[in-house]
């Protein structure tokens, strides 16, 4: 599932970020691109990056 639409980034591809070891949002962001657009994706984002973190 798509979480950010305009940079085409799904929560798979957040939780193997997340494996390699990304921590925050910026990374996540830096990576990927993800919430650079229309920014509707960053509450998603954060709480799939939290359900990942909090699942290592
Ligand atoms: Fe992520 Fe638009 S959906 S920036």
């Amino acid at each position: 599932m798509y979480v950010c639409v305009c940079k085409a980034v799904s929560d798979t591809k957040i939780r193997r970020l997340v494996k390699d070891g990304a921590t925050t949002l910026r990374e996540l962001s830096r990576e990927t691109g993800l919430g650079t657009c229309c920014g509707k994706c960053v509450p998603q984002a954060r709480e799939t990056l939290s359900q990942s973190l909090a699942a290592q």
